[in-house]
């Protein structure tokens, strides 16, 4: 099945706000969707535009590129993902990602990863911090199987969870 990440746009309206339900519908982690969970399409979509360049981010947050993952065959939007390419936030890392409730299990994950590493290296990043939940089996089984190296395990105090952190070193070959 052949995926791609693009960057949001209206002619994804319907797609994203199919997303949008699908994740509230089934009271999922939405990770790597921007502001999307409290946003209508018109204001998320304003903020992916100035993010990106860092305009107008809330209490100094790094600007980032949010990306929208296509399934080609239907033009479904089946995931997300965003990376944050000027800052490393020691707790968040470098990308968030989430798949749609009802496209799990079929190892979307793990191509779309792959996906935005490429981005990454467009982005001239030479590795990339991922950290998941210690209990979020499923992100972790993805970033290893995109060459996840563990760094530490972490506890992160003010929000009560422990996390793993890992690095993807980007080769020139990807
Ligand atoms: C984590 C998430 C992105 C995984 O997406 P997915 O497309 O279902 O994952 P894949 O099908 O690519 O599977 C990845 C691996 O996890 C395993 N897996 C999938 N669902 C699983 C589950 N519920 N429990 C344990 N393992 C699981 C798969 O078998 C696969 O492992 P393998 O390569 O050893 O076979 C998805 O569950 C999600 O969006 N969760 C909410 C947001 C989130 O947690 N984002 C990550 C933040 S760090």
């Amino acid at each position: 099945m052949e995926l791609e990440l693009i960057f949001p746009n209206e002619e994804y309206r319907k797609e994203v706000e199919l997303f949008k339900k699908n994740m509230l519908d089934n009271n999922s982690r939405m990770d790597g969707c921007g502001s999307l969970r409290i946003d209508d399409f018109d204001t998320w979509l304003e903020r992916c535009i100035d993010y990106k360049d860092g305009k107008n981010t809330p209490n100094n947050m790094p600007p980032y590129i949010q990306y929208i993952c296509i399934r080609k065959n239907d033009n479904k939007v089946i995931g997300m993902l965003q990376i944050r390419h000027k800052e490393i936030n020691p707790i968040f890392g470098n990308i968030g990602y989430c798949i749609a409730f009802d496209e799990r299990g079929k190892g979307y994950s793990k191509m779309m990863l792959k996906l935005g590493l490429k981005e990454c290296k467009k982005l001239n990043l030479d590795k990339v911090m991922i950290n998941c939940l210690v209990t979020n089996e499923a992100s972790r089984r993805c970033i290893l199987a995109n060459g996840g190296v563990l760094l530490d395990r972490m506890f992160v105090k003010e929000r009560n969870y422990d996390i793993e952190r890992y690095y993807i070193y980007l080769d020139k070959g990807m």
